[in-house]
C-alpha cells in the first residue's frame, strides 16, 4: 500500500469556469462518471448518517433521482438508516468516482419523498424486486439464509397472480444539501477542493486547501 502512488492530472476545477448553481456542476460531472470506463454504477453514494448514540454510520445506496434541488434514493424506511433519518435528518452523501479523479460530497437534511412519488418508482421495478421489498426486514436478525428464502417464497406464492404494493414501511427520501463540495484529484498533492453552501440569495463559493 505504501509504495501505491498515483499522480492526478485528469482535470481542474478553475472558478471562471464552474457553474453559479452546484446541481450544474453535479450533472457535468455524473454525466462524465457514467461515460467514464470502470466505473459500474456512478449512481452508487455512500450514505452517512448519525445513530442514536451520535456515532456516525455509512452504507452505500443507489442516486434514483435528482429532483427539486433533493438527491432521491429509495429504502426501508424501518432499516436501520430509516430510523436514524427519522431521529435525526442530517446526513451526508459522497460519491467516491476515483476512477476519474474526483469526489463529489453533499451535506443536508434528508425527508421522505411522496407516497405517490415512491409508489410510482415501486411500481418501475421489475417484480423481483418488489417482491424482495416484501420479503426482508432490513436490518433486523435473522437465524438462517433458509429463513429468508422461506419469506421470498411465501411472497412470491402471494403475489402470483396479482401485483405487489408499495409496503408502506418502503420509500425514498429526498436530501436537500446545504452544501456540496467538488474534488478533483491535481498533480503534487495540489487538489482542487471546490464548496458550494446554499445562502438566502443563491450560493456561494469558495476553495478550500488540498
Ligand atoms: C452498490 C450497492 C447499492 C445499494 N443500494 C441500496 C439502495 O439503493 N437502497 C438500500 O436500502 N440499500 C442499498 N444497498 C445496501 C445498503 O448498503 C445497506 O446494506 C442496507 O441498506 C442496510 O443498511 P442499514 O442497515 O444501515 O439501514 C446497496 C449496497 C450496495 C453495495
Amino acid at each position: 500500500m505504501q509504495d501505491l502512488r498515483r499522480n492526478y492530472e485528469r482535470g481542474q476545477l478553475v472558478e471562471d469556469q464552474i457553474p453559479q448553481n452546484p446541481f450544474d456542476l453535479f450533472t457535468q460531472w455524473f454525466e462524465d462518471a457514467s461515460s467514464a470506463e470502470g466505473i459500474l454504477e456512478p449512481n452508487a453514494m455512500s450514505l452517512s448518517t448519525v445513530t442514536s448514540e451520535g456515532s456516525p454510520d455509512s452504507r452505500i445506496v443507489l442516486l434514483k433521482d435528482l429532483r427539486n434541488e433533493a438527491f432521491v434514493f429509495y429504502t426501508n424506511y424501518t432499516s436501520n438508516k430509516g430510523q436514524q433519518l427519522n431521529a435525526n435528518p442530517a446526513c451526508t452523501l459522497l460519491f467516491p468516482w476515483v476512477n476519474i479523479e474526483r469526489q463529489v460530497i453533499v451535506r443536508g437534511k434528508a425527508t421522505k419523498v411522496s407516497e405517490e412519488e415512491s409508489t410510482a418508482y415501486f411500481n418501475s421495478r421489475p417484480q423481483s424486486s418488489r417482491i424482495g421489498a416484501w420479503a426482508s426486514s432490513q436490518s433486523s436478525v435473522i437465524q438462517s439464509r433458509a429463513e429468508l428464502e422461506e419469506q421470498l417464497l411465501s411472497y412470491t406464492e402471494k403475489y402470483a397472480d396479482n401485483e405487489p404494493p408499495k409496503p408502506p414501511h418502503w420509500g425514498g427520501y429526498g436530501i436537500v444539501p446545504y452544501q456540496i463540495e467538488f474534488w478533483q484529484g491535481r498533480p503534487n498533492r495540489l487538489h482542487d477542493r471546490i464548496l458550494y453552501t446554499r445562502e438566502s440569495d443563491g450560493w456561494s463559493i469558495t476553495r478550500l486547501q488540498p
